[in-house]
């Protein structure tokens, strides 16, 4: 884990409210793990004092890259963010996505969930990508996934039918493992509806699945307990215990979350 300040190297809307950062690293880029995330400072001083997670997406040699989508005041200053600003990162952080190499794996991303998912692209052989929008014009990573697309390995769902197929991605993902089978392993990012629909097919057909979660976090290094989640423990009294999204995850198994 590295705390520096890094300079920007490219900070551009994707869609709007959506944005790719990109900075080069070779300490931070060279420890990072498929699924770990990374905590910036986003504004200066007081300005905003909580540290923000963001999933990286990318890294290819020794450049980092971020997207993230702007619903407050810290992705908002993020945003503001030009070429050759400096801005402080801690990271990389949290548990990793396990790297595997003799199943395939099916990515399932929601809307900006698309975060990670690109480095596990590059890092794993086998894989398909789910992902799913609500409408065509929050289309992330579009060029990428969209070459995905034609190959076959990529497919795409709108809820309102504006690009690929109309519906929920999760009916997409559950169709392809009737079809092909379930000795694959699913790894998902997204929001929580999302989360609990993966989890609940990746129980049904007996899958190895990883969820990615999200809770609102306060220090994004085990520290504050602000970020728990109830996760089963047989070992326990009552059968779980709280587990910190920033240090026990972000990536937790379908079958031993607890949805509240
Ligand atoms: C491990 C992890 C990885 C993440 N990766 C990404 C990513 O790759 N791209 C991306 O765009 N976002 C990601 N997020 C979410 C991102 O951290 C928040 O959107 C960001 O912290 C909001 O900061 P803000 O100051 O802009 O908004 P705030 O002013 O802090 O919040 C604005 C609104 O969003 C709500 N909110 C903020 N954070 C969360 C949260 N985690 N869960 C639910 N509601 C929240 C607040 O309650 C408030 O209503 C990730 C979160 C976690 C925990
Ligand atoms: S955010 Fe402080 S313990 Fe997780």
């Amino acid at each position: 884990m590295f705390l520096k300040d890094v300079i920007i190297e490219e900070n551009r809307e994707l869609k709007p409210g959506n944005f790719l950062l990109s900075f080069r690293d070779s300490e931070i880029a060279g420890e990072s793990k498929i699924g770990q995330f990374l905590e910036l400072k986003a504004g200066k001083g007081n300005d905003n004092l909580l540290r923000k997670p963001i999933s990286i997406n990318d890294v290819d040699g020794d450049l980092v890259t971020i997207i993230y989508r702007v619903v407050g005041k810290g992705t908002d200053r993020l945003s503001q963010y030009k070429k050759g600003d400096k801005f402080s990162v801690l990271g990389p952080l949290g548990n990793s996505f396990p790297v595997i190499k003799d199943k395939e794996v099916l990515i399932v991303a929601g809307g900006i969930g698309c975060g990670p998912f690109s480095y596990v692209m590059r890092t794993l052989p086998n894989w398909k990508i789910f992902y799913g929008i609500k409408d065509a014009c929050e289309f992330l990573l579009e060029d990428e996934l969209k070459a995905h697309e034609k190959s076959g390995k990529a497919f795409i769902t709108t809820d309102n039918g504006s690009y690929g197929d109309k519906g929920f991605v999760t009916q997409k993902l559950e169709n392809y493992i009737k079809e092909n089978g379930s000795d694959k392993v699913i790894f998902a990012c997204g929001p929580e509806v999302m989360m609990k629909a993966v989890g609940n097919i990746a129980i049904k057909y007996s899958m190895e699945a990883y969820l990615s979660l999200e809770e609102y976090m306060g220090c994004g290094i085990g520290a504050c307990v602000g970020c728990v989640k109830k996760i089963k423990n047989p070992s326990k009294k009552d059968g779980w215990e709280y587990k910190k999204v920033c240090k026990d995850g972000p990536i937790f198994r379908a079958d031993e979350v607890i949805w509240e």
